[in-house]
């Protein structure tokens, strides 16, 4: 078969290590072809990231904490020299205070809340702004959202009202970038064990849950998250924009299920 992502440059923004949903959508990116370019959040990442990148032949690895704009701004100065073009841009980022991921969601404080929205939501909206005038030939932003955003989840609390206004925000962008063909979706993936999901409360318990629950009776792997998001980059997705497509094993459709 051939390659889904041959002849396209993607971005992606989100690796942190090998357990990262973003490691496992640039290796299936590779794998269909594509040419890559690897973000870092600062100096404590950059030697993994680096390496990572050099197994993924990443053509570039470039620095960006999302919430500094001028780091934002020399990505792009970046991009812009080469490759000059952009045809996929993967956001896969998000933070909330350890706190806020363990106490009841009413003890939120306004600087916990801002932090989380202005990292795991607002910042979708600084990327794509950023990096549309690179996209020439209309292209394909994808960012990774959770169920949290819509059911409550315990221990997920601020972080469900990011991923909220994250999935508002894919429907606007959507509408925005529409006309100059650039699609904008949101994959919302069932509970994997990454650095970030460790930092919410008891989020073992939520992976055997998910696991005796999900209409498929196991937890989400990373490779399937991967392969959708190279559908949507590809042209198989050509059709595909403002949506949220679930990875979960089936786990959102699910009621009221007896564990066995
Ligand atoms: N793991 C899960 O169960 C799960 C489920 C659904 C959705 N998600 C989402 O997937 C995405 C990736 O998370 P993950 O689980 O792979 O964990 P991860 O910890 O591997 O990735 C999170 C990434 O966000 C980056 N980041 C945080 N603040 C940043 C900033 N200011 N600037 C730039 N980068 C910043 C981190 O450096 C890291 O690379 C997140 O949006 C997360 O909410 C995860």
């Amino acid at each position: 078969m051939s390659e889904l992502l041959a002849g396209k440059t993607a971005l992606v923004l989100g690796v942190a290590n090998r357990w990262s949903i973003a490691y496992a959508i640039s290796s299936a990116f590779v794998r269909e072809g594509a040419s890559l370019i690897l973000t870092y959040q600062g100096e404590r990442q950059r030697a993994t990231v680096e390496e990572l990148g050099g197994e993924l032949k990443a053509s570039k690895v470039l620095n960006c904490d999302v919430t500094k704009p001028e780091e934002v701004e020399s990505l792009v100065a970046s991009l812009r020299e080469a490759p000059g073009k952009i045809d996929a841009v993967v956001h896969s980022i998000a933070f909330a205070n350890r706190d806020d991921l363990s106490r009841p969601f009413l003890e939120t404080s306004r600087d916990g809340f801002l932090l989380a929205l202005e990292v795991s939501a607002y910042s979708l909206v600084t990327v794509a702004r950023a990096v549309a005038p690179l996209m020439s030939n209309g292209g394909s932003v994808t960012t990774l959202t959770y169920l949290g955003s819509t059911r409550v989840v315990q221990n997920y609390n601020v972080m469900g009202v990011a991923k909220a206004a994250l999935e508002a925000s894919v429907r606007y962008l959507a509408s925005d970038l529409g006309p100059r063909n650039i699609r904008v979706n949101a994959i919302s993936a069932g509970p994997i064990k990454t650095a970030s999901a460790r930092g919410i409360k008891d989020f073992s318990k939520v992976l055997d849950s998910v696991a005796s629950l999900a209409p498929l009776r196991r937890n989400t792997d990373p490779s399937e998250v991967a392969d959708a998001a190279v559908f949507l980059a590809s042209d198989l997705g050509r059709g595909v924009t403002g949506n949220v497509v679930f990875v979960d094993a089936g786990f959102q459709i699910v009621g009221i299920g007896l564990s066995e």
